[in-house]
């Protein structure tokens, strides 16, 4: 890593005024918990009405000014930019959850695409606003042959399925705010996929089975477990969202590029697993998951993902610093503190 982790600079961060789309979510609670320790001051938008209970446990939810407000709503996402002059934006809201997507793809696009219309029209005029980071996803560029991989941001955008389409929608949407019709500071961010502390979307794969290995829940496989995908710790997303904002915000020449994060690693699922109950001392799990993946097929979701930081190193020196057995040691460990504190049941109304 650069030794010029100039971006991390409480002269820089104090008093500015933030926006986090999504604050409720995995990404935005660990921003916040972030910027907040950096003196910045945190606006947050949720579609739920209550602040979720990673932002509770880590002692930052009164920190927040927290509005409920869907985003697909124009008028009053507008009113509530309005009330502000935000320095930096993070867009993160979207509903995420695959499954979800497949089953409803309208709720989808209503947040992610309507969203992000809404929300980048709200901003335009903003006086102060200096970068805006909107979080597209490696799912936008949909499928391609193994041996293309990994991902090159130059690559067509070609998804099929609904949370896909979503992303890519915003994704492209985005850009043309950034165009010189508008000129808002927009950098697009296309990352793997993300794990860590926070994560409260126990269907995602890791925490699914972390859960599992905990015997909170029983872990039912998507798919046939050959899928490969690229994972990034949370701590590197949240320490590459300053370094995107802060260079952004004093270079705008730097509007409209697109950043891939990935670690250059593709790991099948079955890996993952393997590697998590290994970790957790449970290979009777992983035998009993494992004869389930021969009975599955994967639908209606990508092969294979992953991408490399070549880009991000290329502009800003960055690298992600966490290798995955790193990763998922910590991320086991805090689920485990997390979930003495917070009863898990109370997840399940
Ligand atoms: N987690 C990953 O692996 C990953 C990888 C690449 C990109 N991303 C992107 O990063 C962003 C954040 O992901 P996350 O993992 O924190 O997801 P998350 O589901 O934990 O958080 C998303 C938040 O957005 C809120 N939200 C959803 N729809 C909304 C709406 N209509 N109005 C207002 N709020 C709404 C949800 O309540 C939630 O708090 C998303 O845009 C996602 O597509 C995530």
């Amino acid at each position: 890593m650069t030794k010029s982790k100039n971006y991390l600079h409480k002269k820089f961060w104090s008093k500015k005024l933030i926006l986090i789309t999504g604050i409720n979510g995995f990404i935005g609670g660990n921003l916040a918990k972030k910027l907040i320790n950096l003196d910045a001051k945190i606006v947050g938008i949720s579609n739920k009405r209550i602040k979720n209970k990673f932002l509770e446990y880590e002692k930052i939810a009164k920190k927040i000014d927290f509005h409920y407000v869907d985003i697909s709503n124009y008028s009053k996402l507008k009113k509530i930019v309005a009330q502000y002059n935000f320095d930096i934006c993070y867009h993160l809201a979207a509903q995420v959850d695959v499954n979800v997507a497949k089953n409803n793809p309208f709720l989808t696009y209503e947040s992610n695409i309507r969203g992000t219309y809404n929300l980048l029209e709200s901003l335009r005029g903003s006086k102060k606003l200096k970068s805006i980071i909107v979080a597209s996803s490696d799912k936008a560029y949909g499928e391609y042959n193994l041996k293309d991989l990994p991902y090159k941001e130059n690559y067509d955008l070609r998804p099929l399925y609904p949370y896909d389409v979503s992303k890519a929608s915003a994704d492209f949407i985005a850009k043309s705010y950034a165009s010189d019709l508008f000129n808002l500071p927009i950098i697009i961010t296309r990352f793997a996929n993300i794990f860590g502390p926070g994560q409260l979307n126990f269907t995602a794969l890791i925490p699914d089975c972390i859960l599992a290995n905990l015997n909170y829940r029983k872990f039912i496989p998507r798919g046939d477990g050959k899928n490969k995908r690229d994972f990034l710790y949370v701590d590197d997303v949240c320490d590459l969202y300053a370094c995107l904002a802060f260079n952004l915000y004093k270079n705008k020449n730097l509007k409209g590029e697109i950043f891939n994060a990935g670690t250059k690693t593709g790991y099948s699922v079955d890996e993952i697993v393997n590697k998590i109950c290994t970790t957790m001392g449970n290979d009777k799990l992983y035998y009993k998951i494992k004869k389930q993946f021969a009975n599955k097929k994967t639908i209606g979701e990508i092969q294979h993902q992953f991408m490399t930081f070549e880009k991000l190193y290329r502009y800003f020196k960055w690298k992600p610093e966490f290798k995955i057995e790193k990763g998922l040691e910590h991320t086991i460990s805090w689920y485990k503190d997390f979930l003495k504190t917070i009863d898990y049941k109370s997840f399940l109304k």
